[in-house]
């Protein structure tokens, strides 16, 4: 195996970088012994070269556009999998027997109601305030509800938090959008599978019987699978940074959440469905391009673009496709998916997006689909955090558990002002 090391060009002193090898992907260089053995830091802001980690759970290969959950492709799993089956794996590293499947979905079940007192943070909230605001809020409320099982370092009180939260999420961000909407919270029903439990508490009302579509339930699990873990994201690592000081995992978990909102993450797929309104019409679309590519205009086109990815993103492939599906069985004429196709086709043969590698990613065409479920585009984010909750409490488990884990606390250049002195006031500005 090819060795490296760091070499001060000036004095020929070197530094021994040992490698740090993973099943899949390229090597990690350990440099946590840089700063000890030579005086300098290793410098990169947005993490561009930086693993923060080893980590077991998924793997991206963003050049080849490879999304792997413990191994297995995302799209197989999208196929023959329900979104219960994948959050095990995720959990606990293998797909479950039957028997095992039985007594995890048992388990989700039973823990999908919140605290009665709960529900009351809800009604604290102004009428107008966005359904991520309460998620942030609400769940890390809930470490004021769970006192008994937060021994982080017991494997037992680990997978109850897991449980927990996974079960509960829907139901909190179901009851975040009844507050929005100003109509009553509806009650878990534990006899649904998780994607009709929460469909059902959306869109259903005490006034009248509501029957869960199938087809609806059926994309909500696939987009729910393929929004279930990204590996090191922003909101991930986030999740791991504040659990790694020991906190409560409830607040780790709300830390989490607020990292999802903001647009060049989660919140991407509540911007993509706000840019096609705004654009309107495919008559409009090369004028947008325009602006895009015009670097004063400070304008994106949101759901394009990734980090990892500098091929394509396989989630985005399978959402497009599942778009189509849904419209077609729902019955559903949006003319949002004609323009969203038509700025895909423009961008894939533009020379800005070519020579970028941006491609649409998992955000490009998933509001469409939840608008066609009946979403309002203030929900997409809060739905992406439900799924997302399985990695993020997979992740913090993982951390948890290795015998040796310290508390992310990154260096930094320093670039204000020198040491000085302090100067009695009267004497400042003279
Ligand atoms: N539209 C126009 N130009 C773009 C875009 C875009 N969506 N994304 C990147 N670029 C350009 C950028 O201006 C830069 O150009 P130049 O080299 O001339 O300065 C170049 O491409 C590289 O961009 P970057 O900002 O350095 O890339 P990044 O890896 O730091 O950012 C990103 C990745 C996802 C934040 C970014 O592509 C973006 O803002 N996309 C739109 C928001 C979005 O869809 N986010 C969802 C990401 S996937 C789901 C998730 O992670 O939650």
């Amino acid at each position: 195996m090819a060795r490296y090391s760091l070499l001060n060009e000036d004095t020929g002193e070197k530094v021994e970088l040992p490698s740090v090898s993973g099943t899949l992907g390229p090597v990690g260089l350990d440099v946590g012994k840089v700063y000890g053995n030579s005086g300098v830091f290793t410098y990169d802001p947005g993490f561009s070269s930086t693993c923060s980690t080893q980590s077991a759970i998924t793997y991206i290969d963003g050049d080849a556009g490879v999304l792997l959950y413990r191994g297995y492709p995302v799209d197989q799993l999208a196929k023959h999998c329900s979104f219960i089956e994948v959050a095990y794996l995720i959990l606990n590293g293998e797909l479950p027997t039957a028997d095992q499947l039985e007594a995890f979905d048992q388990s989700i079940r039973r823990h999908t109601m919140i605290n009665e007192n709960l529900k009351s943070f809800f009604g604290g909230f102004r009428y107008d305030a966005h359904p991520m605001a309460m998620l942030t809020g609400v769940v890390g409320s809930l470490s004021a509800f769970y006192h008994d099982t937060t021994n982080n370092k017991d494997p037992k009180h680990r997978e109850i938090f897991a449980h927990r939260m996974i079960a509960k999420i829907p139901t909190i961000a179901a009851a975040a959008y009844k507050r929005y909407a100003g109509q009553p919270f509806m009650y878990p029903q534990n006899h649904l599978d998780y994607s009709s439990n929460f469909l059902n508490m959306m869109f259903s009302v005490p006034a009248e019987p509501y029957h869960v579509n199938p087809v609806a339930a059926k994309a909500l699990d696939v987009l729910f699978i393929l929004h279930a873990d990204h590996e090191q994201n922003a909101s991930t690592s986030t999740v791991r940074m504040a659990g790694s000081t020991g906190t409560n995992p409830y607040a780790a978990m709300a830390s989490g959440i607020a990292a999802l909102w903001g647009p060049a993450h989660g919140g991407a797929n509540e911007a993509v469905l706000k840019m096609l309104g705004e654009i309107g019409d495919v008559k409009n679309v090369q004028g947008f391009m325009d602006k895009v590519k015009d670097k004063n205009s400070g304008v994106r086109l949101m759901g394009f673009g990734h980090r990892v990815y500098k091929n394509f993103d396989p989630r985005a492939t399978i959402i497009r496709d599942e778009c189509h599906k849904v419209l077609k069985a729902l019955n559903v004429d949006d003319p949002k998916l004609e323009l969203a196709m038509k700025l895909e086709e423009i961008a894939l043969s533009d020379d800005y997006f070519k020579e970028r590698k941006l491609y649409p990613n998992v955000d490009f065409y998933s509001g469409i689909i939840y608008s066609a479920l009946g979403f309002p585009v203030n929900m997409f984010t809060p739905m992406f955090a439900v799924a997302r909750t399985v990695g993020w409490v997979a992740h913090w488990s993982e951390m948890i558990a290795e015998p040796g884990m310290r508390i992310a606390r990154p260096r930094q250049v320093y670039v204000g002002a020198d040491a000085r002195d302090v100067q009695p006031l009267a004497s400042r500005g003279a």
